[in-house]
C-alpha cells in the first residue's frame, strides 16, 4: 500500500514538470505587393521589393495620380540605383496607378 502512494506521488511530480509545449509566435510575414493580373505586377514584384517592403507603396495617397508613381519610380532609379529597365518602367507605372493610385477599381 505504501508503495503504492509513493508511486502516485512520483507520477503527478512528473506531470506537473514545466514541460508545456512553448508558444513560438513568428513575426508577420513582410508586406507583400497587391497580387493583380496586370504586367506590372511581376516586374514590381522583381524590381521595387528588394530593399523595402510594400508598405511603401501602400502607404503613398490612393489619390496619387499616374505622374507621381512615374516620378516615384524614376526616383527609386536615379536616387537609389533601384535596377529597374527603362523600358519595364511604363508597366510598372500602370501598375502602381492602378493597385495603389487614384485608377484604382472603385
Ligand atoms: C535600391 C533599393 C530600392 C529599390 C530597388 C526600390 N526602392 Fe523604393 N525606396 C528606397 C529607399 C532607400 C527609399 C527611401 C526611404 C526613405 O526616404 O526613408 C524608398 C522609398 C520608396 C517609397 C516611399 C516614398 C518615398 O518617397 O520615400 C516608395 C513608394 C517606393 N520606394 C517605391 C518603390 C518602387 C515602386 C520601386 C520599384 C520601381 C522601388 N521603390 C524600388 C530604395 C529602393
Amino acid at each position: 500500500m505504501k508503495h503504492a502512494t509513493l508511486l502516485a506521488a512520483c507520477v503527478c511530480a512528473a506531470l506537473a514538470s514545466p514541460l508545456a509545449a512553448k508558444d513560438i509566435q513568428l513575426p508577420p510575414d513582410a508586406v507583400q505587393l497587391k497580387p493583380s493580373p496586370l504586367p506590372g505586377y511581376a516586374k514590381a514584384q522583381a524590381n521595387c521589393t528588394m530593399c523595402h517592403s510594400a508598405e511603401y507603396m501602400r502607404m503613398q495617397p490612393p489619390s496619387a495620380a499616374r505622374p507621381y508613381w512615374d516620378a516615384m519610380v524614376h526616383r527609386m532609379k536615379t536616387v537609389f540605383k533601384a535596377p529597374v529597365a527603362d523600358e519595364d518602367m511604363p508597366e510598372i507605372v500602370d501598375y502602381l496607378a492602378r493597385t495603389y493610385g487614384n485608377e484604382q477599381p472603385k
